[in-house]
Parts: structure tokens; sequence; C-alpha cells
């Protein structure tokens, strides 16, 4: 058996075997917004680890496992710290994770990271909604033999971040008064972070935010056939746009200052995609599939 597909399939069956909760959202966390998961009704917490063969993440301040429960009756699964390719990890490493919860029964994938800002319209403290990506800059999770039981070999990127999941951001932010820009977002593979000539270029490129993280994850899920949302927080002006130096301590700190309005989007988000009818399957459609 493909050697990718085989450790996934022993580390989902390292999580059923320890954990019995079905969740329909996944949530990954992006740097500044670990404490969410504490934030919710948590049914059950699993460290990355505990399940065998799981790429474990080195980035001090990341927390690495897996919270289980309920944001207002919506069942989720919460990544509390990601895995970075920066981090020397396969590609298929990175993204295993998200394959692993789509596993577990997640139809959604919701996205967050902190991010660079490439638009000159944008400042750190936005927010901005991912509708678009530019993942080129970096591997592909699909390199190597096709996992037929996850999805084609040659998988259509039209819509990568689903528009019905778009429009009830969009709802979101409207309601919780929360200005919500929009954008394509870059993924380069870190650490360092981008010259300014790079960042020139992501903007010639298209992209209006940059970051180390999450295209790769989208790409992986879509092969998958997940519904997939994302918001970046826009921490920093991407280097060269204010000509002074980038720190990760900047980055973290305004990650910090953005949280709990980022939680409040969060919450408002997930909880409009348990309310609005045809997002997420009902509990007597699950039970037909079976
Ligand atoms: N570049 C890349 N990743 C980032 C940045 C940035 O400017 N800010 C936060 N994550």
């Amino acid at each position: 058996m493909n050697p990718v597909y085989e450790k996934l399939l022993r580390c989902f069956h390292c999580v059923i075997e320890q954990i019995s909760f079905v969740p329909k959202v996944a949530l990954v966390l992006g740097s500044g917004l670990g404490d969410y998961a504490d934030r919710i009704q948590v049914e059950a917490v699993l460290p990355y680890d505990k399940i065998e063969g799981f790429p474990v993440s080195t980035v001090s301040g990341h927390k690495g496992r897996f919270v289980f429960g309920y944001v207002n009756q919506v069942p989720v699964v919460i990544m509390q710290g990601r895995v970075h390719y920066y981090e020397g990890y396969e590609m298929t490493d990175v993204v295993l994770p998200i394959r692993l919860m789509k596993m577990l029964g997640a139809e959604i994938l919701f996205l967050t990271n902190a991010a660079g800002g490439v638009n000159l319209g944008f400042q750190a403290g936005d927010f901005m909604m991912i509708t678009d990506q530019i993942s080129s800059f970096v591997p592909s999770p699909l390199i190597g033999q096709n996992i037929e039981a996850l999805g084609p070999r040659f998988c259509d990127m039209s819509n990568i971040y689903d528009e019905s999941l778009q429009e009830i951001l969009r709802a979101s932010a409207r309601e919780a008064g929360i200005t919500l820009r929009e954008g394509v977002y870059i993924q380069f593979t870190g650490p360092a972070y981008e010259s300014p000539q790079e960042v020139r270029m992501s903007r010639i490129l298209g992209a209006d935010a940059v970051g180390m993280s999450t295209a790769c994850e989208a790409v992986a899920a879509n092969h998958m056939g997940m519904k997939i949302c994302g918001i970046s927080c826009i921490t920093n002006m991407a280097c060269g746009i204010l000509k002074q130096p980038l720190s990760h301590q900047e980055v973290k700190e305004a990650a910090d200052q953005a949280a709990p309005k980022f939680e409040q989007l969060i919450t408002a988000a997930i909880t409009r995609m348990g309310k609005e009818d045809g997002i997420l399957r009902s509990p007597e459609e699950d039970e037909n599939e079976k």
C-alpha cells in the first residue's frame, strides 16, 4: 500500500481507538489563537504525541493537540498547533492532520493564520477572508502516487474557497461589526520572512497576504472534497512596505492583540454554519450514508 496512505490509516485507527467524537467542522488555529480551543465546550482532547506516527510541531508557542467539542452545538475538531513545512516535514506529513480530520467526519475546513499584508490598502490588525490562493511556491502535497481513496489524480481547483462559506463569513463579520477584507493568500516555505522584492513580486502576482501555511492544507482538503474557508489575521505589513525590520515577536504580539475579535468572528461563523441549511449534513443524512 502507498506508505503515505498507510501512515494516515494508522493514525486514523489510533485516534478512533481513543476518541468516538464525530466532528462536522475542522478548525485550524493560527498564531495567537491557541487559547480559543480552551473556550469551547470541550468533550475530548488528544495530544498529537498520543497518535502513532503523527508529526509533532516544534514551533515554540504552538501547543500540539486536537480538541474535540462544540461551538454552539456545532461539533468541531480543533487543531491547536499546526505543522509547518519549514519545520522539515514532508509535505504529505504537513497535511496529514487535515486528511485525518476529514476521515474523522469533518466536512468543512476552517483555516486561520497570521499573515503579512501585501495589499497596500491593508494594515496590521485587519482580517482578510481568503478568496483564492497561490501555492505554486511550495511543493504540492499531492505529488507522488495518488491516493484514490482520498481524491482524483488531477483535481479541479476552480473554487477552493467555498462560495457559500464565504457568504457566511461576510454575514458573520457584518453582524459582529468586524471589517472583513478579502483577498488572495500566497504561501512561501519560510522560515525566513520574504525579501522586499519577493513581496513586490507577490503583489504583481495578485496576492494580498503572505504566509507560511494554509495553502498546502487547502490543496489537500480540496483534493478530498472538503468545503473550505479561511481567514488571515494581518499581523504586520509584509517586508519592505514600512521600512522596518520584521520580527517574530512583533507578529506574535499583533496576533495576540487581534485574538479576541478573531475568536468572536470564528464563533459567529461556526454558529452560522450550524444553522444554515445545506452547509452541514443533518444527522439523518449521516445515518442514511451508513
Ligand atoms: N510573512 C510570512 N508569514 C507571516 C508574516 C509575513 O510577513 N506575518 C505573519 N506570518
